[in-house]
């Protein structure tokens, strides 16, 4: 293991213990930027593996996940280098095209790499990811996926394996929507013999970021941002350059983190129609919002109204703000009915929003929060899962007395410096270790 390789790790290790204090009571109010899409970096990283050569990424995020996925990138023989938000990545065939379970476990986006492995070299070894916390999150699309595409494909000893001379194109229908299981689709259609026709493909930015940097590799795609995509394939593409998309979850985010506290906060490098299925609802609650080309402002007021709210695939509201949401909700006047639809677990922040004092009643997928402004009173909390984990550093903005949020690791895989950039818009807050 390369010397960077081993600083990560033991960096990762000294991260595990850290916790983030927050003290209720300040009103947040400035201009925050936007970092980089999580969610779009992973498979844009992944991509690279379709060609060999120099490939250079911008406004890539610095976070855990990003380690992992350059962990695993060098472990298939490439070379990586990164300074600050700008990632250069070296792709040069792998020694063998395997992602082992010890890579694999710390991120299940690690199934990203099946796509480009197998279209690229006939082969690919993938650990299965384990489920996580907020639900089992299989990987059978992913898997059908491939065999549709021709591939011969068998679950052996805890590995995905999979082998196909060359991808053949087919007409995919995923009978659930996947935002995963489409970039999958994507990465291994673009070098395949002939037309692929997704249907029921996932619309998601980052789904569109990813095809943005495959059209720039040289890929043939058409219909990104609608449920049919279709990817006539080529022989062979060449590396390319990309900024990564704004992160609209991170942007949503720090937009509540402002509401919260009923302050006047300005979100900027975001792309305000990203947020739309958010700032309507926000506006529904009773919030004045403003957006301008890449920025969008929420302001101050002292009271806003419950709603209701259903997660749903783009451009439907958010899974990944439903935690978030949830923390607002619980301080407004009037009661909320939060409804979520796209993983079977995603409610392990209710309990701990409840130990700070919420009112909160969970029934499998429909939770219901009766809002009380003022409620909430510091307490030691953990953390469970990524998002989950940023509603707690929500609800603590606002609760009396102080916050510990304990396993901020999990925080640290997709928000790049939280507490820095709450503490820039006046919020009490900081890590420890
Ligand atoms: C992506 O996960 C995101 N992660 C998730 O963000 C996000 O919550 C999710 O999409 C939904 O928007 C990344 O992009 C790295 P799915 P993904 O495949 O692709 C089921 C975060 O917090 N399913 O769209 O794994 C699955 O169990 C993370 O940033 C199958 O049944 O999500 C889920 O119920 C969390 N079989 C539903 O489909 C499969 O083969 C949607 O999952 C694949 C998925």
């Amino acid at each position: 293991m390369n010397m960077t390789s081993h600083r990560l790790i033991t960096q990762a290790r000294r991260v595990e213990l850290d916790s983030i204090i927050v003290k209720g009571g300040p009103v947040l109010s400035g201009t925050v930027s936007t970092s980089g899409a999580k969610n779009a970096a992973l498979p844009v990283l992944f991509s690279a593996l379709l060609a060999d050569g120099t490939h250079r990424f911008t406004r890539v995020p610095v976070l855990r996940d990003i380690d992992s996925t350059h962990q695993l990138l060098e472990a298939l023989g490439c070379r990586l280098e990164r300074n600050g938000t700008d990632v250069t990545i070296e792709v040069a065939p792998p020694g063998e095209p395997v992602a082992h379970y010890d890579l694999v476990r710390k991120m299940r986006a690690s199934i990203l790499c099946l796509g480009p492995l197998l279209t690229r070299y006939g082969e690919a070894r993938v650990s299965l990811p384990g489920g996580c916390a907020i639900g089992s999150r299989p990987i059978d699309l992913h898997v059908e996926t491939m065999r549709k595409l021709g591939a011969e494909v068998e679950i052996d000893q805890g590995y995905v394996i999979a082998r196909a001379k060359r991808l053949v194109g087919e007409r995919i229908l995923f009978e659930k929507l996947t935002v995963g299981g489409t970039e999958n689709a994507l990465m291994a259609a673009v070098l395949a013999r002939g037309t692929t026709v997704i249907e029921n493909a996932a619309k998601e930015p980052e789904v569109v970021d990813l095809v943005h940097y495959l059209r720039a590799m040289g890929a043939q795609i058409e219909g990104e941002g609608t449920s049919v995509i279709t990817i006539d394939g080529v022989d062979e593409l060449h590396p390319a350059s990309h900024a990564i998309v704004a992160d609209r979850i991170e942007a949503g985010t720090l937009l509540i983190a402002g509401a919260i506290t009923g302050g006047e906060v300005t979100v900027d490098r975001c792309v305000p129609q990203h947020l739309e299925a958010l700032t309507d609802k926000m506006q529904d609650c009773g919030f004045h919002i403003e957006t301008g080309s890449d920025s969008i402002t929420v302001g101050a007021t002292d009271s806003w109204t419950g709603t209701d709210i259903s997660t749903s695939p783009y451009p439907g509201f958010p899974t990944d703000l439903q935690a978030q949401f949830m923390a607002l909700m619980t301080q407004a006047q009037g009661t909320s009915v939060v409804t979520e639809g796209i993983f079977e677990n995603r409610f392990m922040h209710v309990q701990e929003l409840v130990r700070l004092g919420a009112d909160i009643t969970p029934m499998r997928q429909v939770a219901v929060v009766r809002g009380d402004r003022g409620g909430l009173s510091g307490a030691d909390v953990m953390a469970t899962d990524l998002r989950a984990s940023a509603s707690l550093v929500l609800a603590g903005l606002v609760a009396k007395g102080e916050t510990r949020v304990n396993r901020i690791y999990h925080l640290d895989r997709g928000y790049e410096k939280l507490e820095k950039k709450l503490a820039s818009l006046g919020a009490d807050i900081q890590r420890v270790r």
